[in-house]
């Protein structure tokens, strides 16, 4: 991110301007690895704390967004080493419409840290959103993801990071990359603690384009996905007349060049772990997102953050 753009964002809320400048300074040790990952971004942003705290507290009077603690969604296992899951309806249309009022004004070009450095390269064309925690539909959506990983996140230790919206739009890609840092980073709550991302939820916000599917060159599938992709197969002569006549649309299929390419759908997210149990990074969870051939898509990433005791 470049200077400007860092300024830009930093100034849409004051009290950004020290967590924007402590940024850089943040990584332990230079990263030599020439994977390149996304940064956090610097945003005005709110520890997670309790998940039933938030529910108790109203949502400001300027916003109708509610959170629909009863809202159900369909998980559909693609790999168990490395463990992908696929989610069906993560996120409500109604959600959607209420981050993407958040972040439209926060949107600016993408950045990657690559060896070491923050900077805006070829590989990453997109533009970027960091969203506040304290945003009613942020809550929501990042207290589901934190009942979803259910014992891997210790409350009052570890936390649900802020999440980051990217867009991308026509010819616009992001080349190989993982999500977790090469080297854990310093925690900024004064504990003398590292964290690092432990898992990722990748979740389609608009789907309207073609092409943008999020390869995982790495991950192979236990099965290939129905071809009809929502709808199961309930059998029946009917059923297979008239699937004959439908293109198959699969929500992902096996990639020419090796590993799993997911079609983006809003609602629906993509569920991974990237860290071994000993901390250090699955390899295996490098993924891209390919180029847009036409439209837009956006999507939310969350980064639930595994704290670790400092030695
Ligand atoms: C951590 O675990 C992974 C997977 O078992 C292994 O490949 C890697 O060498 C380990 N790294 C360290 C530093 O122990
Ligand atoms: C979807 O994308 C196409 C092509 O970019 C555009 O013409 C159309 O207006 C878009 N539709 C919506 C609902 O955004």
């Amino acid at each position: 991110m470049t200077v400007t753009n860092l300024v830009k964002v930093a100034s849409i809320s004051a009290g950004t301007v020290l967590l924007a400048v402590a940024i850089p300074l943040l990584s332990k040790l230079p990263s030599t690895s020439l994977t390149s990952f996304i940064d956090e971004f610097p945003t005005q942003d709110y520890s997670f704390t309790a998940p039933l705290k938030l529910f108790r507290a109203k949502p400001p009077e300027d916003t109708p967004f509610i959170c629909d603690v009863l809202h159900t969604y369909k998980t559909e296992l693609v790999s168990v080493d490395p463990l992908i899951i696929y989610i069906h309806n993560l996120i409500s249309p109604s959600e959607i419409t209420s981050l993407l009022r958040t972040a439209e004004p926060l949107f600016a070009p993408s950045a990657v840290t690559k060896n070491g450095r923050q900077q805006k390269t070829s590989d990453r064309t997109s533009s970027s959103a960091g969203l506040p925690r304290n945003d009613p539909a942020v809550m929501c959506v990042l207290n589901r993801g934190r009942n979803f990983l259910g014992t891997m996140v210790r409350d009052g230790w570890d936390e649900m990071g802020p999440p980051q919206l990217v867009r991308y739009s026509t010819g616009q890609r992001f080349n190989v990359h993982h999500d977790w840092f090469d080297t854990s980073r310093w925690a900024t709550d004064g504990t003398s603690r590292t964290w690092n991302r432990l898992a990722s939820f990748f979740a389609i916000l608009q789907d309207n384009c073609t092409g943008g599917e999020t390869h995982f060159p790495y991950a192979k599938g236990i099965f290939p996905q129905s071809p009809w992709g929502e709808t199961p197969w309930r059998g029946g002569l009917e059923e297979q007349i008239q699937r004959g006549k439908e293109e198959p649309k699969p929500l992902w299929r096996e990639h020419e060049n090796g590993g799993l390419a997911f079609r983006p759908v809003a609602g629906n997210a993509i569920f991974w772990i990237n860290l071994h149990p000993n901390g250090t990074g699955d390899e295996r969870t490098n993924h891209a997102g390919l180029p847009l051939l036409d439209g837009l898509k956006t999507a939310m990433n969350i980064w639930p953050r595994q704290y670790y005791r400092d030695s």
